[in-house]
């Protein structure tokens, strides 16, 4: 079979990025222009910020990507971009771009999802095999998936309220540590041990999960504290939400090796980077002869290689958008 390259677009948040990628697994080339410094300064994802950084970096994104690789766009086979969920105004610097490209070209435009991506980015160093349990922990995104075939979903559950990257990322600020806070959070937590006892959210045998009471357990820990004039030990506590926040991820991918009997756990998203996660689902898994696969890190956080990966059973199915392809910013899996 002819080999297929497919240029991907990735900006739905704070990173533009671009890849080609062949037959949806050798990246050829990737380039990724994070604003994460721009944004540190603000605490958190400025949109308005964000999109205007998108449009003033994408040529040069697109011109590094080109040039690491050699290839021309007409070497290319089809156009790839993440269309939702993400931000508006950064998805569609992307899907125009995208779409322009595909017009001026006559290439074939694929429409990815930007979280299935997340998935498909374990595709990139191994082969996903079907049964697996994909677990997806991003800054929007808590869900527990059965992935049957490419493509082919059931959803076991997912968080009743805030997403666990977003709870690193506020615990984060109330701990007075940068944006963004996940890698930061582990960095501390390193330092500190598990003593501050926090409650265990959902401690049920459903697939749910939970974040917002760990979280507004810790902003009031450490609001309580302060008014009582009290030091608050910053890397205990970080390593005490750290340890209740990944168990609860352990414990429903646990309950969900038991109840199915499948044995591949797949973990995606930015969350995944999350050392500690690695080491406790390892463990976990470890008792039930299953295995668990994690992206390297340049694979856990956004970026257009995973779009390529997933753009390409896509491309094989002959799944194309066409020019009246719009970004959206949600998505959720129970409509999947
Ligand atoms: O998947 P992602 O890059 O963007 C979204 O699609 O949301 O995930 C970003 C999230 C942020 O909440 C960030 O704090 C978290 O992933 N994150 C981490 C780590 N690295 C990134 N959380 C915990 N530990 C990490 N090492
Ligand atoms: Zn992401």
């Amino acid at each position: 079979m002819k080999d297929v390259y497919i240029l991907a677009i990735e900006s739905s948040c704070d990173e533009t990025s671009m890849a080609i990628v062949k037959n949806g697994k050798e990246v050829i080339s990737l380039t990724t222009n994070t604003q994460m410094n721009t944004h540190a300064k603000f605490g958190g994802v400025v949109p308005e910020i964000a999109s205007r950084m998108h449009t003033e970096s994408i040529l040069y994104v697109l011109d590094e990507t080109l040039k690491k690789s050699n290839m021309k766009i007409e070497d290319i086979d089809a156009i790839a971009v993440s269309a939702l969920p993400g931000l508006m105004g950064s998805l569609l610097v992307g899907v125009e771009c995208a779409k322009t490209i595909a017009y001026i070209y006559h290439k074939p435009l694929i429409a990815v999802n930007h979280i299935i991506a997340h998935i498909y980015a374990n595709n990139i160093e191994s082969n996903l095999k079907f049964p697996l349990l994909a677990l997806i922990v991003s800054g929007g995104h808590t869900e527990l998936l059965i992935m049957k075939q490419d493509y082919d979903f059931d959803r076991l559950g997912g968080t009743l309220d805030d997403a666990v990257g977003e709870a690193f990322d506020k615990v984060a600020r109330v701990l007075d540590l940068k944006y963004p806070g996940g890698p930061n959070i582990e960095r501390l937590a390193k330092e500190g041990n598990n003593t501050y006892n926090l409650p265990k959210p959902m401690d049920d045998e459903s697939y749910n999960f939970s974040y917002s009471g760990l979280k507004s357990n810790v902003i009031n820990l450490v609001h309580n504290e302060k008014q009582r004039g009290n030091e608050i030990r910053k890397a205990d506590l970080a390593c005490s939400f750290q340890y209740i926040a990944v168990d609860q991820l352990v414990r429903k991918v646990e309950l969900a090796i038991q109840n199915t009997g499948i044995k591949r756990v797949v973990i995606a998203g930015g969350v995944s980077a999350n050392q500690y996660l690695k080491e406790q689902m390892q463990n976990m898994t470890k008792k039930y002869n299953a295995t668990v696969q994690i992206p390297s890190l340049i694979y856990c956080t956004d970026n257009a290689a995973m779009i390529g990966a997933a753009a390409y059973p896509l491309y094989l199915k002959k799944e194309f958008a066409d020019f009246s392809l719009n970004a959206k910013s949600s998505f959720d899996f129970k409509n999947c």
